[in-house]
């Protein structure tokens, strides 16, 4: 038996990333920041891209210390910042095997009172702006992709866009329609792209705690952990770690998902008596 049969499913071989080139946007805070950590500490190279200098310059400074990391100034839903965030990406990586569109918003508000502002901006920000990112960097991804290791989109979506949320209290209209819509694009970038050996998923979560968590998390953590089956919210592990098997050799294959990481909150109904 030769030492590549006899190492063929060893995690290395199954789930090893070394050497592969990454875009996280909004890799400056919560999941995107906790992505991006978990690809440079399994030797991917990474480009973080957010609004914020600051919060740029705080990532760039956290994430230094585990590999090559670079960060690119970049509001995703402003055309001419997104050319040069692509161009960036060509300039550093060349080719690019990894998309992580992560960048979100949410806003909250009574149906009266539901600014069309606010409903626009996060329809811009969760979902025009990924479809318009990632028309654009098909040619990367392209020059990346392979029969046998296809590019990948990982586009993060939401529980939220599986079912309606209410835990919030605020209703949150826009945030659920633009997630729900994205886990949609993400099926018809699957159909469109796989001749193209590219695969695209999604991954839904339930809560993390993120800044935009914060109020939430502060107010309603209790609803939230009695909404949720396991009785808690997500560890950043379990985001690290599915974004690492669809990255994977072993994800190869898994096309044109979306993956609930929630604790089974969005197939649960309501609430229950807890006695944990
Ligand atoms: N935390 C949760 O419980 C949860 C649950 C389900 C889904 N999600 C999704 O996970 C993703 C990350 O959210 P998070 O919870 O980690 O919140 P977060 O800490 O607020 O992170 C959002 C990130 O997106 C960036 N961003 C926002 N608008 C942007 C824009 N126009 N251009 C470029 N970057 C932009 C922010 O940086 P700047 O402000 O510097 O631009 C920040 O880095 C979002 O898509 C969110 O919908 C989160």
């Amino acid at each position: 038996m030769s030492d590549n049969q006899a190492q063929e499913f060893a995690l290395t071989r199954l789930f090893g990333l070394e050497g592969k080139t990454a875009l996280v946007t909004g890799g400056s805070s919560g999941l995107g920041l906790h992505m991006a950590k978990g690809l440079l500490q399994n030797g991917v190279k990474v480009m973080i891209a957010s609004r914020n200098q600051e919060k740029c310059a705080a990532a760039l400074g956290e994430l230094s210390p585990f590999g090559e990391v670079f960060v690119q100034a970049a509001n995703v839903t402003d055309a001419s910042s997104r050319e040069r965030l692509v161009a960036a990406v060509e300039d550093r990586f060349g080719d690019l095997d990894i998309l992580v569109n992560n960048a979100g918003a949410n806003w909250g508000a009574a149906l009266a009172d539901y600014p069309d502002a606010g409903f626009a901006k996060v329809m811009d920000t969760n979902l025009n702006s990924v479809f318009a990112l990632t028309r654009d960097l098909i040619p990367a991804l392209t020059r990346a992709a392979k029969a046998d290791a296809p590019a990948r989109i990982i586009n993060i979506g939401s529980m939220d866009g599986i079912h309606v949320p209410i835990v919030q209290r605020v209703p949150t209209f826009a945030y659920s329609a633009s997630k729900a819509a994205l886990h949609h694009l993400t099926k018809a970038l699957a159909v469109e792209l796989g001749a193209s050996h590219i695969t695209a998923n999604a991954i839904a979560p339930g809560f993390f705690e993120s800044r935009m968590t914060d109020h939430v998390f502060e107010n309603y953590l209790k609803d939230i952990k009695d909404d949720c089956p396991l009785h808690r919210v997500g560890r950043p592990e379990e985001i690290v770690g599915i974004l690492i098997y669809l990255a994977s050799r072993a994800g190869a294959y898994t096309n044109g998902t979306v993956i609930p990481v929630d604790g089974g909150t969005s197939i649960s109904k309501g609430k229950r008596d807890w006695t944990l």
